[in-house]
């Protein structure tokens, strides 16, 4: 494999795939070992992540090719149940790939913890009073994490917010920090806890709820790509794709499906990589109801050209180090696969994967219907469970597509039949 791209990937087996893709991003045996054998999360290790440990569980690992991100070629490791969502994230990725692939940037990795503090008399005066003291607390935060503060990150700055709640008014102290590879839910929660006392001497209330927000809109990662008309089969399908997510940004209820498509892109990813696929679930979804009213993650337009061009932006707080990511040996090696430099880099691989995603989807929904390309890898399915493998399972797929008849039934009828 000399890029991201290989025609046929498909046709190997499991074992000769590993090889292209180690050759490509340079994972040693071991490595290949670890991706390629159940168990190499010992049940130690297992028992160290989580209370209560009574075994593991698995999850197919699937790579997504042809991605090209600011220039620079992936192959990218999905965790994920779903069957089609790997393909699809590839064939998105392939028609991107004539106009150079995804660009993508980043906000950095700033993320925000609350302090909620109540019973403050005057809470609009109280807010001055903090803003005042900015440094100190800047100080006090930035004490408890040298490390952090040596590689550069830290407290950048503070926000105050008056908020109402139905126990009255209330004052919310933002630390926004950057926490540089790290996730930061660790680095955050610490510094909200030690500063608490001394917000509470300031204002003269009370301090409650310490902790960060998922919400984080200081750590957004941004994509986008273009799509030539020619590549997609015409103006026509370009509209039609546009007319599909003016029904997502429209609407609430297909803005929810539409969403998790793009989600089938990107929590594969996090998982792969050791990383917190709840923190990003509920920040893209928050995220998604910024205006007051829940829509798209994406957008889809025609260029002058009457090319498609669509965007992502999406709040992004993964990380490098700490957490599973560093614990998971899967996890490890998937992160070696994507050789990213850093958590913002990985962030960007992560968004632009949701974008090809969500171009899959609504592409396949504003055309053919999505039963077609779901139909033939659900008779596959099937006829693995009927104990059917190699030629016989190639023929017992395209006679139940042919025939849309894809049973389990038929399945074991017809694996007795080619058996023979
Ligand atoms: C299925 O997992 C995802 C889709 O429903 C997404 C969409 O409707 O855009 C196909």
């Amino acid at each position: 494999m000399k890029t991201s791209s290989y025609s046929g990937f498909y046709k190997l087996s499991p074992e000769e795939r590993l090889k292209e893709v180690s050759e490509f991003t340079g994972i040693s045996e071991e490595e290949q070992k670890i991706i390629r054998e159940p168990g190499a999360l010992d049940i130690d290790k297992a028992d160290h992540m989580i209370e209560n440990v009574i075994g593991t569980f698995q999850l197919p690992m699937g790579v997504a090719l042809n991605f090209i991100i600011n220039g620079k070629d992936y192959v990218i490791p999905m965790v994920i149940e779903e069957p089609s969502v790997v393909a699809a994230a590839s064939n998105a990725a392939k028609m991107a790939r004539e106009t150079g692939g995804f660009f993508a940037s980043n906000t950095g990795s700033i993320m925000i913890a609350q302090i909620q503090v109540i019973d403050v008399a005057d809470p609009n005066y109280a807010k001055m009073k903090i803003y005042e003291n900015k440094d100190k607390i800047i100080e006090i935060c930035d004490s408890k994490d040298p490390v952090l503060v040596k590689f550069g990150g830290g407290v950048r700055d503070i926000e105050v917010r008056v908020i109402q709640s139905s126990v009255g008014e209330m004052l919310v102290v933002h630390l926004e920090v950057n926490t540089l590879d790290a996730m930061g839910a660790n680095a955050v929660n610490t510094m909200a806890e030690t500063v608490a006392p001394f917000i509470e001497k300031i204002t003269g209330g009370k301090v409650y709820l310490r902790i960060l927000s998922n919400l984080a809109v200081h750590r957004l990662v941004r994509s986008r790509v273009t799509i030539k008309k020619e590549t997609l089969g015409g103006e026509e399908v370009v509209d039609k794709i546009i007319t599909a997510y003016a029904f997502a940004a429209a609407d609430p209820y297909r803005a929810a499906t539409h969403n998790k498509g793009i989600m089938n892109g990107i929590i594969p990813v996090v998982t792969a990589t050791g990383n917190d696929t709840r923190a990003i679930e509920s920040g893209a979804h928050a995220y998604a109801s910024r205006s007051g009213r829940y829509t798209s993650l994406t957008t889809w337009e025609k260029n002058e050209n009457g090319d498609l061009v669509g965007t992502i932006e999406i709040p992004m707080a993964v990380g490098l180090v700490g957490g599973a990511t560093k614990i998971h040996p899967t996890a490890k090696v998937a992160v070696k696969m994507l050789g990213v430099k850093n958590a913002v880099e990985l962030g960007e691989i992560i968004a632009s994967v949701g974008l090809a995603q969500n171009l899959a989807a609504i592409k396949a929904l504003a055309t053919e219907g999505i039963q077609r390309g779901h139909m033939s890898l659900h008779a596959r399915n099937i006829a693995s469970v009927a104990g059917a493998k190699g030629e016989i399972l190639e023929k017992i797929v395209k006679k139940m597509v042919e025939e849309k008849n894809v049973r389990l039934e038929y399945a074991q009828e017809l694996m007795k039949k080619y058996s023979k």
